[in-house]
C-alpha cells in the first residue's frame, strides 16, 4: 500500500480527497497538475516561478524540510502564509498521508 490521501481545499472551502501514489517519484505539483488543477508550473519544478504555491492547511509538520531556495522564492510572494510551500519541492511520500493543501498560485 503506497497510496496516500491528498486533500485539496477548493475556493468554496469544500475539500476534494484524492488518492496519490508515493512510488512514482511524483512531486505534489506534478500530481495536482495531473488531476487538472490550475497550476502553471512555468519553471517546470525548479523552485523559480512560485506558480505552484500551496498553503498547507493540515499536515505541514509532516513535510520535508524547506530549503533556502524554496523559502527565498516564497518570500517574494504577496500572499505567503505561515504554512506556504512550493508544491514542486514536495515529493509525495508516505509521511504526507492526509495532508490538506489550498492552491495559492492561481492568484486566488
Ligand atoms: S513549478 Fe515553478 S516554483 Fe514550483
Amino acid at each position: 500500500m503506497t497510496d496516500i490521501k491528498v486533500n485539496v481545499q477548493n475556493n468554496d472551502n469544500t475539500i476534494t480527497s484524492l488518492e496519490a501514489p508515493t512510488d512514482m517519484g511524483l512531486s505534489l505539483m506534478e500530481f495536482l497538475k495531473g488531476n487538472d488543477y490550475d497550476i502553471l508550473a512555468t519553471c517546470g519544478g525548479m523552485a523559480l516561478c512560485a506558480t505552484c504555491h500551496v498553503s498547507v492547511i493540515q499536515g505541514f509538520e509532516h513535510l520535508p524540510q524547506i530549503t533556502d531556495d524554496e523559502y527565498a522564492m516564497l518570500d517574494t510572494l504577496p500572499n505567503i502564509t505561515d504554512t506556504s510551500r512550493l508544491a514542486c519541492q514536495l515529493k509525495l511520500n508516505p509521511d504526507m498521508d492526509n495532508i490538506t493543501v489550498k492552491i495559492m498560485g492561481d492568484g486566488n
